[in-house]
């Protein structure tokens, strides 16, 4: 399919950021976006790039009521050399298609996406920063846009693709997070829709955060909905231990979303001969595990921070430091491998890196 391209009027361009080490996250957005719709009798059509607007949506657009909206997370690194890479976006295009499935919409050939976000990378390419750790975040999106009231899956939506500068997550080195572990409220439950990047489960998630904010932590570890016993993600990451010397992350259990750098760093860790465990974890098997001192690090994984320690855990209004509360060796050695390959800094061995085409 042909990419109809409408560019920005020079005198709407988005005002670029002053200082781009300096950009709150999610807030600046680049000058274009991609659109395309789909219809039950046409499929996909009219792929567009137009400047960055407001949507135009029935007030009854299903999206609104049943929320039946799925998208991902990605970005885009500039290099050294000024040319600009994605880190295995093949694999969000793949988790797209199986959040598309779950929710009773659309798949998206991989070819499609790919042509969308690269044509978009090359009309907004001034958009992708230069300052080292800072990138161009990318958000690709669809949304049930048809015009009715009654629970049915759509029969048209609108995929869209829009972009925005962001800063290094760490600009002033790792910060280790204190985590709250909420036994009352879950983020999702097997058999839901915990493995698809869809709203709702960011929605639900919404309360325990708030809470868990105004006493002083900065995330909620997630349990199982059912026996709230096993431990699933933190925020919005996925979870790993270090335990002795084995690396150990809860096996995708139906409502653990599958993340890339979890991916990522089990591959690594493979690679460099650690053992790596996915299985069931306890909750109170960690806090023994801490306690004891047999946790010697315990970190989060997603595109966001890439590596985020965790310094300590509050479990049944009990606090407990893990290890000394800094950033652990391996925490740093996989931040360091991963940031390094995303930013042609380090071999690329397992041909994880994307180069855009501009
Ligand atoms: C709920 C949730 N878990 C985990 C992740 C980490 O996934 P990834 O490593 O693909 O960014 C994310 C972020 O996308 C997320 O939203």
């Amino acid at each position: 399919m042909e990419i109809r391209i409408q560019p920005v009027d020079p005198a709407k361009r988005h005002p670029k950021p002053a200082d781009e080490t300096k950009l709150v996250f999610g807030r600046v957005f680049s000058d274009h976006m991609f659109m395309m719709d789909w219809r039950e009798d046409q499929g996909w059509q009219d792929a567009r790039i137009v400047p960055y607007d407001d949507l135009q949506l029935d007030p009854a657009a299903m999206v609104l009521h049943y929320g039946q909206g799925i998208f991902e997370g990605l970005k885009a690194y500039r290099w050294h050399d000024g040319t600009i890479h994605l880190f295995r976006p093949e694999k969000n295009w793949e988790r797209f298609n199986r959040s598309a499935l779950r929710m009773c919409m659309p798949e998206i050939d991989l070819a499609m996406q790919f042509k969308a976000v690269e044509n978009l990378l090359s009309i907004d390419q001034d958009w992708v920063p230069h300052s080292v750790g800072s990138s161009l975040y990318i958000r690709p999106t669809m949304i049930a846009s048809e015009a009715h009231l009654g629970v049915r899956p759509a029969s048209e939506y609108l995929y869209y693709v829009i972009t925005g500068p962001v800063a290094a997550y760490y600009a002033e080195g790792f910060n280790p997070v204190k985590i709250y572990v909420s036994d009352e409220f879950v983020r999702a439950v097997r058999g839901g829709v915990g493995e698809a990047k869809t709203m709702a489960n960011y929605a639900s998630s919404l309360f325990a955060a708030e809470y868990a904010k105004k006493k002083g932590f900065t995330q909620v570890l997630w349990l199982d909905a059912v026996e709230r016993r096993f431990v699933e993600e933190v925020g919005t990451m996925n979870i790993f231990f270090r335990i002795h010397d084995e690396l150990v992350t809860p096996a995708l259990s139906g409502s653990i979303l599958s993340g890339i750098t979890r991916d990522s760093v089990i591959h690594l860790a493979k690679h460099w001969g650690i053992t790596v465990r996915e299985r069931s974890i306890d909750i109170h098997e960690v806090i023994d595990a801490v306690k004891s001192g047999a946790i010697k690090e315990m970190f989060g994984t997603g595109t966001a921070a890439v590596v985020s320690p965790v310094g300590s855990i509050s479990f049944k209004e009990e606090s407990y430091t893990v290890q000394d509360g800094g950033v652990g060796e391996w925490s740093q050695k996989f931040y360091d491998e991963i940031v390094g390959i995303q930013y042609g800094e380090k071999p690329d061995k397992f041909g994880w890196v994307y180069d855009v085409k501009m």
